[in-house]
């Protein structure tokens, strides 16, 4: 198992060696390595077992960095970083060579965010490289947020994990990119499409692929819990799996409450649902139950990205 602890310059010394330090973000926690050190990111897909056809994103400490790594900086680009950063956004930028091609698969773009979380902000400003980080997940599972859900999975391919406590939006950030300097949402996440909208005007997303997809993220299955899992109409779903034992997810507690219910919302707060999704996901993993149901939420603000993460967790079983 990883040590576990908040020690900021521990961290910074495992990453100038190029080792592997998971840290905390306002999203989830991620698994980092020093961005510019190809062999340390080598590192990264290895321990999660992803794909190296699926590109990682890099942490800058704010957007006066965001020159040196891209180019060809749409005016809106900057315009969203003032807005959202340090934030859940993440921008699909054209690179500049520093970055190298394995962080990015092989693409001429790199995403790129600056997460808002004091430690791990503590830590940018120290270091003299941005960092690469996925979720700290093995490839297709829920993302971790908690160092406790980290260390239960990669623990022991990490030596140490900065525990800046649970995060608090939940769900992965935002993914934008642009063509022809209009933007495209990727991936739906902690920034709402609404948000981006009042200062962009209206936007495009490009949110299901399948094949070759722009951001796995957006592959259909993905954020997997190992459960069967149904998305629908609770009673419908019920009925239909009459005689199995059933655990349940609500979006808020209504007036009637059957065994293995829980609720991401006791009070109907989308913001606290985001937030305990995938800790909820994986607490019913470890459960003895047959399979899990679940309601969608509805479906405004950070609502649509809680939909989108209930929809892939589904995919597999549907
Ligand atoms: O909130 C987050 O974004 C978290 C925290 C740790 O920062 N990170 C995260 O990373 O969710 P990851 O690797 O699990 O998801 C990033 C997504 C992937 O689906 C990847 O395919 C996509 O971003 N991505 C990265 N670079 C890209 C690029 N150049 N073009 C298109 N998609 C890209
Ligand atoms: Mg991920």
């Amino acid at each position: 198992m990883a040590s576990i602890g908040q020690d900021i310059l521990f961290a910074k010394q495992l990453l100038e060696k190029g080792e592997l330090v998971a840290i905390p973000t306002e999203t989830v926690y991620g698994l980092a390595a020093n961005a510019l050190d190809a062999e340390a990111v080598s590192k990264v897909f290895i321990a999660k077992g992803r794909p190296t056809f699926d590109p990682l994103i890099i942490h800058v400490s704010s957007d006066i960095q965001l020159d040196r790594y891209a180019k060809d900086i749409p005016a809106l680009a900057r315009k969203l970083t003032k807005h959202f950063w340090p934030g859940p956004l993440t921008l699909v930028l054209n690179k500049r060579e520093a970055i190298p091609d394995i962080v990015t698969s092989g693409l001429d773009t790199v995403g790129i965010r600056c997460p808002d979380h004091y430690l791990t902000q503590q830590l940018l400003a120290q270091l003299d490289f941005p960092i690469a980080a996925p979720s700290a997940n093995p490839f297709g599972y829920v993302s971790p947020t908690t160092a406790a859900h980290v260390n239960e999975q990669l623990g022991d391919k990490i030596s140490y994990i900065l525990d800046g406590g649970p995060c608090r939006i939940g769900i992965e950030s935002t993914i934008v990119g642009f063509h022809d300097e209009l933007p495209i949402v990727y991936r739906r996440g902690g920034v709402p499409e609404e948000a981006i909208e009042r200062i962009a005007g209206k936007i495009e997303s490009n949110l299901v692929s399948t094949s070759n997809p722009k951001a796995p993220g957006q592959l259909e299955s993905h954020y997997a819990p190992r459960k069967p899992f149904e998305l629908g109409d609770i009673n419908a779903l019920a009925a239909k799996h009459k005689g199995k034992k059933i655990g349940v997810i609500r979006f808020r507690k209504g007036e009637f409450e059957g065994p293995h219910e829980y609720f991401l919302s006791e009070k109907g707060d989308l913001a606290e649902a985001a937030q305990r999704l995938f800790s909820t996901l994986r607490q019913l993993d470890q459960t003895d139950l047959d399979l899990v149901i679940a309601e969608k939420v509805p479906d405004i603000g950070i609502g649509k990205a809680i939909n989108d993460r209930l929809m892939r967790a589904s995919a597999k079983s549907s």
